[in-house]
């Protein structure tokens, strides 16, 4: 079996946050059509594939993609339409040859990624099997646990809250639907204690609250409380809480965090995270440590990581030879995996399988620049990394992930949901 891409156009459209992105339609010769939606990050690892913009501040303030949406019908489109790909990781190698830079700065990865899963789409939509089916196979596929982005701070929201998500994860629950229904019931006991307490119930950027608190602490101890007041159990067996403060974002200079009115070295990060996770039912915390801050993530992972998953975003960025990387020097016990930040489908695979064979977990994520494409809801159960996070369950752009894994859900049962067994 091979794929004839026929057409290939794109399209300047809107991200969740109002700002212009890319959007791909792809047709086979057999009629097939495969669409996608790029998502953009606000608060991005440095050595992300490339987002290219126009950068002409007449519109949409330079953050305008015409010139991408002509990268992809010109260069790209003469590169890919007509051939015979034989599979999407030859089209995939193909891409970032043209390219030809490691970053994908020439054509931008928001071209390249667009393509890549518009590809994904077509060609499975052509062997007639669902994405989550059709994707090359890392692992057992699984439903995962949803990681609920209930409160937001940091670059996502507008408030004092320097730490930058604070999510929900129903790990004990029977179902993935059953999950949802627990996010969603703990996000209206939230909402509810927050009136209650005299603060806004405005959203962030990842459809969490952004009340105006300061301290982590009180987001926890609310956090705690509507998971309790919602009825259910806080914990392992039940609801926990995950952590992303986003530390890069944190830096005031090398070696500094700032956290909630303090000053912090590397030490003082880690022994705070540490208190935190003593006091709270904590199972999992993303970039407690900047990107640059090599010396913090081991300390990170010698004083934590028999305690709570240790997940590396923005020093990873989904590329599997910083994964390596970090498996050898101890570095977090997990990845964080998000299809834009490397570039393509096929790399994206290659850091799940490389997570998996050093001993690292994986956890499929969103960007806070999202569409109503739900790809990754498919990627994570293909990948069977059994935990995602998507943001509130609220707001279009993130339930279409929640509702597209209760449609998987539907489609079969028989899928196990939940971390993946070690
Ligand atoms: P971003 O943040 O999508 O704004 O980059 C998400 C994250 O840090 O996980
Ligand atoms: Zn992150």
């Amino acid at each position: 079996m091979s794929y004839r891409i026929t057409a290939l156009r794109a399209l300047e459209i809107l991200d969740s946050r109002g700002r212009p992105t890319v959007g791909v339609h792809l047709e086979l010769d057999d009629g097939t059509v495969g669409e996608a939606g790029v998502p953009s990050g606000a608060s991005r690892g440095s050595r992300e594939a490339v987002e290219r913009r126009d950068g002409d501040p007449r519109r949409f303030g330079g953050d305008g993609v015409r010139s991408v949406v002509a990268t992809v019908e010109d260069d790209i489109a003469d590169a890919v339409v007509g051939p015979a790909w034989p599979s999407l990781e030859d089209l995939d190698a193909a891409l970032c040859a043209l390219d030809g830079t490691p970053d994908k700065e020439r054509l931008g990865g928001n071209a390249i990624v667009g393509i890549s899963m518009a590809a994904a789409r077509a060609f499975a939509a052509a062997d007639g099997l669902p994405l989550y089916r059709w994707l090359p196979r890392v692992s057992p596929p699984r439903l995962p646990v949803p990681h609920f982005n209930v409160v937001n701070g940091g670059r996502h929201a507008r408030n004092r809250l320097d730490f930058q998500e604070f999510m929900v994860a129903p790990l004990g629950a029977p179902s993935f639907a059953e999950a949802l229904r627990a996010g969603v019931e703990i996000y209206g006991c939230l909402r509810e204690a927050l009136g209650r307490l005299g603060f806004a119930t405005g959203l962030g950027d990842e459809g969490g609250f952004a009340p105006a608190l300061q301290a982590p602490e009180d987001v926890l101890d609310l956090l705690t409380e509507a998971i309790t007041t919602a009825g259910y159990e806080v914990g392992p067996d039940g609801v926990a809480i995950a952590l992303d403060p986003a530390a890069s974002e944190l830096r005031e200079d090398v070696g500094t965090y700032h956290v909630n009115g303090s000053h912090f070295d590397s030490v003082d990060m880690v022994e705070y995270l540490a208190y935190l996770t003593d006091r709270y039912p904590i199972w999992s915390i993303e970039d407690g440590v900047a990107q640059d801050d090599a010396k913090g993530w081991e300390l990170l992972t010698e004083r934590l990581a028999g305690r709570v998953q240790l997940v590396g975003d923005d020093n990873l960025v989904t590329n599997a030879d910083l994964i390596a990387q970090a498996i050898r020097r101890r570095q977090g016990t997990a990845g964080l995996i998000k299809v834009n930040q490397v570039g393509t489908v096929t790399e994206t695979l290659q850091a799940v399988r490389t997570c998996y064979l050093g001993g690292f977990d994986a956890m499929v994520s969103h960007r806070s620049g999202e569409t109503t494409d739900p790809f990754i809801a498919d990627l994570a159960v293909a990948v069977g990394c059994g935990q995602i996070k998507a943001g509130a369950p609220a707001r279009g752009e993130r339930v279409a992930k929640y509702n597209r894994l209760l449609a998987i859900e539907a489609e079969e049962p028989d899928l196990p949901y939940g971390r993946r067994p070690r």
